[in-house]
């Protein structure tokens, strides 16, 4: 009977049951123990792994077992081995091939007009890296350890000046919240707000379907309010206490909040000890003239203001801010000491480095001449070509809704017609929680990368044009 015990390799997990005294019952151990792994996907495509000798001393096998086992996976195509570089697991192995038949679709679509998505071959590649290597050669050690909950001070103390100066929010860093995109810290001040005993938050009807869902994963209920073309409507439910607002630049359908619907947001507020949760995710982008403030500088107290880098910047970048009225910035920091504690620190410095330096701006000021041109574009070829489309909201943004004419296909007919030629939009009637007011698209002319923007336009006009007979 042969003694057997398990042996443990540390730089790979990895259990292997050695025989004792049998050099081939040690190898093909070795081998299934490594294809097993690779097989049920544990060690993914590309992996490397450590060398023959680390290997084979970790597991007390002689090298020479290590390298036949490698070759023999290799030639199974598990593996690949090449001359003085790492065995690594092969791209495709064996188990993973494409199986025949149709291909499932993968990938970014071909022609991308989804909406709330920045051009991606904008990212301000050069000026982020000057940032981050900065930060990395003259951040003190303490940088690296347990941050504050709020965010790091440098980067809370930019963004106060920054939000004060461009959108004329009124906070101070010690009120500001650093956060790892708008979403999140929505849920955190849903909880909080379910935590003070609030129910409702009131949410714009239609609007991003995330957000409301994000209230009622935190246990409140999102109660829809209707929006025209001057914004939220005035008249909310009689027990809301609390209410989410694009007011700059309404998603998906691109009203500004009409300064008497403002004024009567803010007077609520007051009246009522509500909060008003204030999304100006973005902002940064009106083409037609300044874009209006924050409704935050009309009552710090009364409004949690929201910022994000995902549109700015790059979604990718997962940073957002948000001021808050002081009641609530205890509770909000107090809930995220105990969850995820706080937003990555380096890219917060670097962020911070981008808003002092100028950089920022000086993106803002090159994306804004840019989109504008796609949007003015966009908007003029559809007039000439498909007239009975209806572009509605403010010049501004990185999406445009269009309103679909009464007397031809669907919504979901003209989705789907776009879809099967490659280009990716999203209908109205998922941005809403009640029968949609209007069936439309909602087309995003930021997404596309700068080269693919015209194909991606031509696509869709060309789709609509043909779909609506114009
Ligand atoms: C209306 C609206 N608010 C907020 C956000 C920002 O989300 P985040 O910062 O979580 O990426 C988005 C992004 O799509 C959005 O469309």
């Amino acid at each position: 009977m042969s003694e057997s015990w398990t042996r443990f390799s540390r730089e790979l997990y990895l259990e292997v049951d050695v025989a004792a005294g049998r050099a081939r019952g040690r190898r093909l151990a070795l081998e299934r123990a490594l294809r097993e792994a690779v097989r049920s996907g544990r060690l993914r495509a590309g992996t490397t792994l450590p060398s023959s000798r680390a290997l084979a001393s970790d597991l007390g096998l002689s090298r020479g077992t290590v390298v036949e086992v490698y070759a023999q996976l290799a030639a199974e195509g598990y593996l690949v081995t090449r001359p003085r570089s790492a065995t690594a697991v092969a791209e495709v192995p064996p188990w993973a091939a494409a199986p025949a038949g149709p291909a499932a679709r993968t990938g970014p679509p071909r022609h991308d007009l989804r909406p709330g998505r920045p051009d991606p071959s904008s990212f301000p590649r050069a000026a982020w890296l000057a940032a981050l290597r900065q930060v990395l050669a003259t951040a003190p050690a303490e940088s690296v350890g347990y941050g504050d909950p709020r965010g790091h001070a440098e980067l809370r103390t930019a963004l106060a000046g920054y939000l004060g100066r461009v959108r004329g929010v009124r906070t101070t860093p010690d009120r500001l919240m650093v956060c790892s995109g708008f979403g999140h810290g929505l849920g955190l001040l849903c909880q909080v707000l379910r935590g003070l005993g609030d129910d409702v938050l009131a949410v714009e009807d239609p609007g991003l379907p995330a957000l409301g869902q994000l209230a009622e994963t935190a246990g409140l209920r999102a109660v829809p309010v209707s929006v025209d073309e001057r914004g939220l409507r005035p008249d909310l439910p009689p027990d809301t206490r609390a209410v989410l607002v694009s007011p700059a630049h309404h998603y998906p359908l691109g009203s500004t909040l009409h300064p008497s619907r403002r004024a009567a947001l803010v007077a609520w507020a007051r009246r009522a000890g509500g909060l008003v949760v204030e999304d100006d995710y973005d902002a940064e982008f009106r083409y037609d003239r300044q874009p209006v403030g924050a409704l935050q500088g009309l009552a710090p107290d009364h409004v949690a203001y929201g910022g994000t880098a995902s549109k700015s910047l790059a979604p990718a970048v997962r940073l957002a801010w948000f001021a808050l009225p002081t009641r609530i910035a205890g509770p909000v920091t107090d809930l995220r000491r105990v969850t995820d504690r706080h937003s990555p620190v380096l890219d917060q410095l670097a962020l911070a480095r981008l808003v002092s330096s100028g950089a920022l701006d000086r993106h803002l000021r090159r994306m804004r001449m840019r989109y504008r041109r796609r949007r003015d574009h966009l908007v003029s070829l559809l007039g000439e070509r498909v007239p009975r489309v209806r572009p509605v909201g403010t010049s501004a943004g990185l999406h445009v809704t269009l309103v679909l004419p009464e007397d031809g296909p669907t919504e979901a007919q003209v989705v789907a017609e776009l879809v099967r030629r490659g280009v990716a939009v999203h209908g109205l009637a998922g941005h809403c929680r009640r029968p949609p007011p209007a069936q439309g698209i909602v087309v995003g002319y930021g997404a596309p990368a700068g080269h693919a923007y015209p194909h991606a336009v031509e696509a869709l006009v060309s789709g609509l044009s043909e779909l609506l007979h114009a």
